[in-house]
């Protein structure tokens, strides 16, 4: 009995050793015995102060738009990434929109892009009124919270003038954390093609 109580004691304490190895590679110990608080984060400087930290700002090499090549789509309906460099095209002005003049449908196919979808030429804002001092959303006939969903025909939605404020531009950078997402899509053709305003009342009619 003693002696299996001296081999547990041995083997519990090997086992308290190894874990105390492992964990010190995670968390730096200070002078005091305590964690310190540069080791906690992912960035490794000190977490109250913004001085000293510079992130990454990664290289932005994509090609030129016409010499990239698409991106697969991150999830069905996900707003595609830009494959081609943005360099002179933002920021997006009011009276500057360079994507335009080669995403528009009536340029698109000219210049091989994609054309920006059905959905970005719609409002699914509800119109919306003054009733008693306060802005109520409304439908023609009453006074109710309606989603709406019109086409606004070639006329582009304000709403996604700003381009970038959605679809993002590649970089080079190294993560910290890896992405393990992995997308379902429902089929081969939404990998590359969105259909948002084709199922954006799939199961509510
Ligand atoms: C000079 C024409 C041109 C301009 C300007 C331009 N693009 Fe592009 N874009 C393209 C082409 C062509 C492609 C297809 C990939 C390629 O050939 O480089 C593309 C691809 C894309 C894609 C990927 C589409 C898909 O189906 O995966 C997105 C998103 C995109 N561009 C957004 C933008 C945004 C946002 C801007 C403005 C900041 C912009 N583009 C400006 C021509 C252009
Ligand atoms: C509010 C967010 C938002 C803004 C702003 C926005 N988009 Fe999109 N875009 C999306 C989403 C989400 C999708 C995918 C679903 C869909 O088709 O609506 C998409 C899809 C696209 C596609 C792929 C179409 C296809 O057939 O696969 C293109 C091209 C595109 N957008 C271009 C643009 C351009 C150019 C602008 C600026 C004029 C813009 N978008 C502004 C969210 C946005």
């Amino acid at each position: 009995m003693i002696k299996k109580t001296i081999l547990f004691a041995i083997v519990l304490s090997f086992f308290a050793v190894a874990c105390n190895e492992g964990g010190s590679k995670k968390a730096d110990k200070g002078d005091d015995g305590f964690v310190s608080e540069e080791s906690l984060g992912l960035r490794k400087t000190d977490l109250y102060s913004e001085n000293s930290t510079e992130g990454d700002l990664g290289v932005f090499d994509a090609p030129a738009a016409g010499k990239s090549t698409n991106i697969e789509r991150s999830f069905e309906n996900a707003p595609p990434l830009i494959p081609h460099t943005v360099e002179g095209f933002l920021p997006i002005k009011k009276d500057q929109n360079l994507c335009l003049a080669c995403h528009m449908p009536n340029v698109s196919e000219a210049v091989k892009a994609t054309s920006i979808p059905a959905s970005h030429f719609m409002n699914f804002r509800p119109e919306i009124k003054e009733v008693g001092g306060k802005v109520v959303a409304y439908q023609d006939d009453n006074t109710k919270n309606t989603v709406t969903q019109e086409s606004l025909g070639d006329k582009l939605n304000n709403a996604r003038f700003n381009c970038s404020q959605c679809h993002v531009p590649q970089a080079n950078i190294t993560v910290e954390v890896k992405n393990t997402f992995v997308a379902d899509f429902r089929n081969e053709q939404s990998k590359n093609k969105s259909n948002f305003a084709d199922v954006v009342d799939e199961g509510v009619k």
